[in-house]
């Protein structure tokens, strides 16, 4: 099983989110997902509730809470031996035993970053946390920012300037855009899901496009963090 791991010592730096949308685009290469829930606030167990009761719920997705060192190695145990193909890791929050255990595992670490000044100072610090980490432990794991809720259109001189900053480290080449899709994944399911739903349903065919826009941008995260792993 390979970890893939979202880290930002940043509260709403879009971690949740991009763990949301990487698992349907896994899912929907029929990949078997478990999803380790390190945030004791629950999110993914709360959007697992919501996605089965709209019909939105890959069944080859699990779960598992992970909010102490003890269950995360516990989890990881269970999913590994369970035949999960990837292991996706919601990590937040200062360092902690649980986050470096996570990070140390990790074969690929995501920081998520909006294009705020607030979020780049954030993203190269949690960059450098990261690194030292793993520079102590002797690891060397893929790791690259995620630039998060990039405008769809029409970037701001400042936003301009952040995304510049950014690209003078390890970058995933496609961002995650601003969109409705994602900010209601934790409402509906799984984007995959949603959309497949969508298309029986002709009342949704303005936001279907939306939707089907938003799981092409995954698909292309998903392929650059394969690449990664891969090589
Ligand atoms: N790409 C996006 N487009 C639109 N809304 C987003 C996007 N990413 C995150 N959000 C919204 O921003 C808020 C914070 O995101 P979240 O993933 O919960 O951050 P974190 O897990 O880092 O605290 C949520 O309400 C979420 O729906
Ligand atoms: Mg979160």
């Amino acid at each position: 099983m390979k970890l893939i791991t979202c880290y930002s010592f940043k509260g709403g730096a879009g971690k949740t989110t991009a763990i949301m949308g990487l698992c349907s685009s896994l899912s929907l290469k029929q990949k078997k997902v478990a999803l380790f829930e390190s945030d004791p606030n629950r999110p993914l167990t709360r959007w697992k509730a919501n996605a089965i009761r709209n019909q939105a719920w890959d069944q080859r997705c699990e779960v598992f809470v992970a909010d102490e060192l003890p269950l995360m190695i516990d989890a990881y145990g269970h999913a590994d031996l369970g035949g999960f193909d990837y292991g996706l890791a919601d990590a937040h929050g200062d360092p902690s035993e649980l986050n470096n255990s996570i990070i140390g595992s990790s074969d690929c670490l995501l920081i998520p970053a909006m294009l705020t000044p607030l979020d780049i100072d954030e993203a190269l610090a949690t960059c450098r946390y990261i690194v030292e980490l793993l520079i102590g432990e002797g690891l060397q794991t893929h790791t690259a920012i995620l630039p998060q809720r990039v405008p769809v259109g029409r970037l701001t001189l400042s936003q301009r300037a952040a995304y510049e900053m950014l690209r003078a480290l390890p970058l995933c080449d496609t961002p995650m855009r601003e969109r409705d899709a994602f900010a209601v994944m934790k409402e509906r399911g799984m984007l995959h899901m949603t959309v497949a739903n969508m298309a029986n349903d002709p009342a949704t065919r303005p936001m279907f496009h939306n939707s089907r826009r938003a799981l092409d941008e995954l698909a292309t995260i998903g392929t650059f963090i394969e690449k990664a792993l891969q090589g």
